[in-house]
């Protein structure tokens, strides 16, 4: 990860040529002067046998190198609106170092009324500036774009996907050499399958011997426009198999989804499988939102750190999303949150982490103000991604996993389900099958008196209840016991008092409302989110535990039908939908969602992998 910062910067543009954003850093256009859709449509859709090469395909995968303003994805879009396959789904994967900001794509955009539709979709999820992956999904069409935000080779190395066809847009090759280096062409070669197809503008010399020398045979076709020739090439190799590590990636699982647990991380999958058109059933002791998901209100806040690392670009990204997914669901309120200082040392933190984030980190000499934050009622929430899933209420007391399925029982021994995969999404509930869980209990109250303009944090929070009064939050106690309400109650005024004395001097006797819940948390601080480590991992990885890696590496892992996504701690809101986006995808065959990092950081089996390696 790089040293200077979590955040891209942004290009300088120059709009003085009516025909579109140029970039003077390197001296060219960002599409044709003559007509960009066009030329989009021309060299990369054309380049790339589009319509007719996803014919047929359930799923198939563009990559790009230089998403710029999104014109080519709009291009894309839009042909796979008119000509996709029925029940195929389209990734677009794209890279970019300089992400325009979105008013700068809206102005780009001004220029192609005839994609405003699709344009003013994208621009409603337009990304931070945020390094990392980010996805954007647009159900309706069956198209996903995930828009890694690097340098072009460092992303390259952080994506995990098949690709079909590759649209190589970077500026010319003369002034931008980091985007057509041999680095880079290896790289795609590792990620393309027998077949895939590369389009490009340029026919310059040492893009074809680079595109040659990674395994990509190379065609010169009739240029478009005033361009006498463009470049078409297909990979003749064959496809490097998926890595094999502790840590890999969750395999494909198809059919029948189970899930246990209806609360956001049971809610957030059912969501993620229904968008794919697949069978899902939620099971549940108590019904929708009755553990941790069930508390009056939430607050929706990012996980602040100060440096560039792979989980905190993954759980900024997952932040992000989050407040997407949200997005006009009853319940949810983008307000903004106050983030005030523990003490000295804190604030100086939140200071420094205010000027090293986007500008929507504002320190404003009191606290950090976050307006992308938002305040939600769980619940309205948990019901709102659950839709018309449906949900069986009944304790699970223990699966039995077969070759071909697996079969969910209550302590009975009576079959409530039956289904292809089972994902343990029971919150602290998962620790009867995953060890590496501990619980924290926490409790919360609302009380009488008058509730502060906006929601403040600073380690506990204060907050408008939804049905009036303030909400005072939360406790912390270790284990499953949270202690005496009175004690509780007590111990959250005293805090209020000293971080927001005017508040708590507004407050009243009455305890309107109480509600406690216990967290799931893991030894790291991040989720867990992939399949269980039974004794098969152990007996896959234990001699390559020493310390050495192995040479030669264990084949790939059985089948496995039990996957767990839980382990989310104070902030199951702001990071449940992209891991289970994540989950459903790698279940699914699909791109990853995160860069490799990141997920590596989240998968489950880290904690198989690490007692492992101590075992020694
Ligand atoms: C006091 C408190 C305040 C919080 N405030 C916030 C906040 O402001 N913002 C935020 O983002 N997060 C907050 N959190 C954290 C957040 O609530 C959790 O991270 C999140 O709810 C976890 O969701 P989950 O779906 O993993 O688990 P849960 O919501 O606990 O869901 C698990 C479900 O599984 C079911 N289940 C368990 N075992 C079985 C079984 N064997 N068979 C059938 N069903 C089973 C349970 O009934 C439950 O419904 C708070 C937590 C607490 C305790
Ligand atoms: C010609 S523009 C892309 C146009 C774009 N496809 C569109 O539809 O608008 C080239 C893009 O490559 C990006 N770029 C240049 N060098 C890069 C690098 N080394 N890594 C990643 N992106 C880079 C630029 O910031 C720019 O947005």
């Amino acid at each position: 990860m790089s040293a200077d910062g979590l955040y891209c910067q942004p290009p300088q543009l120059d709009w003085s040529q009516a025909s579109g954003p140029r970039a003077p850093d390197y001296g060219d256009i960002y599409f044709s002067a003559e007509d960009g859709l066009e030329e989009s449509r021309a060299v990369f859709l054309k380049g790339c046998d589009l319509p007719q090469d996803w014919q047929g395909k359930t799923q198939y995968v563009v990559g790009e190198l230089g998403f710029g303003t999104g014109l080519n994805a709009l291009a894309l879009w839009d042909l796979w609106r008119r000509e996709g396959p029925a029940k195929g789904w389209l990734h677009f994967v794209s890279i970019e170092k300089h992400p325009l900001r979105r008013e700068d794509a809206a102005r780009a955009f001004a220029a192609w009324p005839s994609l405003a539709g699709l344009s003013a979709q994208l621009l409603a999820q337009w990304p931070s500036a945020l390094k990392g992956a980010h996805r954007l999904i647009f159900p309706d069409d069956r198209f996903t774009i995930t828009l890694f935000q690097d340098e072009a080779e460092l992303a390259l190395a952080q994506i995990e996907a098949r690709v079909d066809a590759w649209f190589l847009d970077g500026f010319a090759p003369a002034r931008n050499e980091a985007m057509w280096s041999q680095a880079v062409f290896d790289r795609m070669g590792r990620l393309s399958r027998a077949g895939s197809r590369v389009a490009t503008f340029t026919v310059a010399g040492a893009v074809r011997r680079g595109l040659q020398q990674a395994g990509f045979s190379v065609a010169k076709r009739p240029g478009f426009g005033r361009k006498r020739e463009r470049l078409e090439a297909i990979y003749a190799g064959a496809a490097t198999p998926p890595d094999i590590s502790p840590v890999e990636r969750t395999r494909p699982c198809s059919g029948r989804v189970a899930i246990i647990g209806a609360g956001i991380a049971g809610a957030s999958l059912a969501l993620a499988f229904r968008r794919r058109g697949r069978e899902v059933v939620v099971v549940d002791a108590i019904g929708a939102a009755g553990g941790a998901s069930g508390a009056p209100v939430g607050l929706l806040t990012p996980r602040l750190e100060r440096t560039d690392r792979p989980h905190v670009r993954a759980t900024l990204a997952a932040f992000e999303f989050a407040r997407l997914t949200y997005a006009g669901l009853d319940g949810f309120y983008p307000e903004g949150v106050l983030r005030l200082p523990r003490d000295a040392e804190d604030r100086d933190r939140l200071a420094l982490i205010a000027s090293r984030m986007d500008a929507e980190h504002i320190w404003d000499g009191e606290g950090l103000w976050q307006p992308r934050a938002a305040r939600f009622e769980p619940r309205r929430l948990v019901q709102g991604l659950l839709a018309d899933t449906p949900v069986v209420i009944a304790q699970i007391a223990r699966v039995e996993e077969s070759e071909t399925s697996v079969r969910l029982l209550d302590d009975g021994g009576h079959v409530v389900l039956e289904a292809d995969l089972v994902i343990h999404a029971s919150g602290w509930g998962a620790h009867t099958v995953f060890d590496a869980l501990d619980a924290n209990s926490g409790q919360l109250a609302v009380l009488a008196g008058t509730a502060p303009q906006r929601a403040v944090v600073w380690g506990g929070y204060a907050c408008a209840a939804p049905g009036g009064g303030v909400m005072l939050g939360t406790t912390h106690v270790r284990g499953e016991d949270a202690g005496l309400v009175e004690d509780a109650i007590e111990g959250l005024r005293a805090d209020l008092a000293i971080h927001r004395p005017e508040i708590a001097a507004g407050l009243g006797a009455d305890v309107l409302q109480t509600w406690s819940g216990v967290r799931a948390v893991t030894s790291d601080q991040l989720p867990v989110s992939g399949p269980l480590a039974g004794s098969e991992f152990t007996a896959r990885w234990r001699q390559y535990s020493t310390g050495r890696m192995p040479r030669i590496k264990p084949g790939p892992p059985g089948p496995c039908r039990q996957f767990i996504l839980s382990g989310f701690g104070s902030r199951g809101f702001a990071h449940a939908p992209l891991l289970a986006e994540a989950l459903a995808s790698d279940l699914s065959g699909e791109p990853g969602a995160f860069e490799r990092a990141g997920r590596e950081c989240l998968q489950s089996t880290r904690f198989a992998w690490r007692r492992l390696k101590r075992s020694h």
